[in-house]
């Protein structure tokens, strides 16, 4: 499905700006049978993406201004102090950003690029529709002159629609908010060799991580006094039932957020506060969960530099630059394809 802006004179004039759509709630086979799965499993989960419906994607910007939530502050803080150095080393043309959200902080590198004068394109990337229609049409109009080309998808299938580079141009490839990290070892290798394969050789990754520190203020990150995250782990649950035609009330879950030591990751489930019987009509499932049983919902592993390095080599990358921000919590670094 491909959209352009129509113009409301109903000219033939184009905005310079298109969306393609690749996902459509409930109108997804493969997707589909993933939740089903993991509803079923013996351990059973929800994949992170279900999380990111409309109301979701607000809730997550809330979570990003929270006082806890250092890191969207700490990235910020780093892509503000050295863009324009990235952008020097690597002079892209264009930026391609996944899971691209509601797209804040992107500004700092469209920015940058603009005042390189390098900038013609920009391709923001996520599985939420309705983000991508409203940072596209942003972008579009805060940066005249520049290309904006989202694409709504899902970044486990979808990449390879993203449009090739000119080969007269340079790439960057955005990844950031730690997003790499809400995927488990094997399927995060899998995700760098994706991103990889996106970039031709002297084109540039840009990848956020969060850094394995304190374990009381990584906890807080994603349990905030206010319980913002909270309502936003439920929100799962209500895009679950709107996909699907679920029946489940949000509110018989409680929030958990937990620190797994082993894996150096902070985990969020749903604890079922009464037995339940969650009817699932879309899918045709019934998941009984019992009393203070848990789904997990999503996983945030917090990372060391050569764990970041060994991510890259396996993805045939070449670590060029590595910032952390003033506290160390949070890096932002840089890979080339040679
Ligand atoms: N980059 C933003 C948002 C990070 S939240 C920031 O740093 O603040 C993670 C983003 O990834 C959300 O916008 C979500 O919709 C998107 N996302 C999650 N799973 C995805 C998937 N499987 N495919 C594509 N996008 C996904
Ligand atoms: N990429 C974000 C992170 O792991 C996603 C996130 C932030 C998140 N807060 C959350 C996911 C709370 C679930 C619940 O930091």
């Amino acid at each position: 499905m491909t959209a352009r802006a129509a113009s409301p004179t109903r000219t033939r004039q184009v905005l310079p700006w298109r969306l393609d759509c690749h996902v459509a709630a409930g109108d997804d086979a493969t997707a589909a049978d993933e939740l089903r799965r993991a509803l079923t499993a013996p351990r059973p989960t929800i994949p992170p993406r279900w999380f990111y419906d409309d109301a979701g994607c607000d809730l997550f910007v809330r979570i990003t201004d929270l006082d806890e939530y250092y890191q969207t502050r700490a990235e910020q803080q780093i892509l503000d102090a050295h863009m324009d150095s990235i952008v020097a080393a690597h002079s892209p043309t264009e930026l391609v950003e996944i899971g691209s959200g509601a797209a804040r902080k992107t500004r700092a590198i469209l920015d940058a690029m603009e005042r390189a004068g390098t900038l013609t394109r920009f391709i923001p990337f996520d599985v939420s529709p309705g983000v991508i229609a409203a940072s596209a049409a942003d972008i579009a109009a805060a940066y005249p002159g520049t290309r904006v080309h989202g694409i709504a998808g899902d970044f486990v299938r979808h990449l390879p629609r993203i449009p090739r580079r000119p080969a007269d141009g340079r790439r960057l490839l955005a990844f950031l908010g730690g997003t790499i990290g809400n995927l488990e070892p094997t399927p995060r290798r899998s995700m760098m060799r994706r991103l990889a394969r996106l970039m031709r050789p002297g084109d540039a990754l840009l990848l956020g991580t969060d850094l394995a520190h304190d374990p009381e203020v990584l906890v807080r990150a994603y349990d905030d006094a206010d319980g913002v995250t909270a309502e936003f782990n439920r929100n799962i649950v209500r895009h679950v039932n709107h996909a699907f035609a679920g029946d489940a009330d949000p509110s018989d879950f409680a929030h958990v957020a937990r620190w797994n030591a082993r894996a150096s990751r902070v985990e969020m489930h749903l604890r079922a506060r009464r037995d339940l019987q969650w009817s699932i009509a879309g899918l045709g499932i019934v998941v009984p969960i019992e009393a203070g049983s848990t789904i997990r919902t999503e996983i945030s592993c917090k990372f060391m530099r050569a764990g970041v390095e060994a991510l890259y080599a396996d993805a045939g990358l070449v670590p060029a630059s590595w910032h952390e921000d003033a506290d160390g919590r949070y890096a932002v670094s840089v890979a080339t394809r040679s």
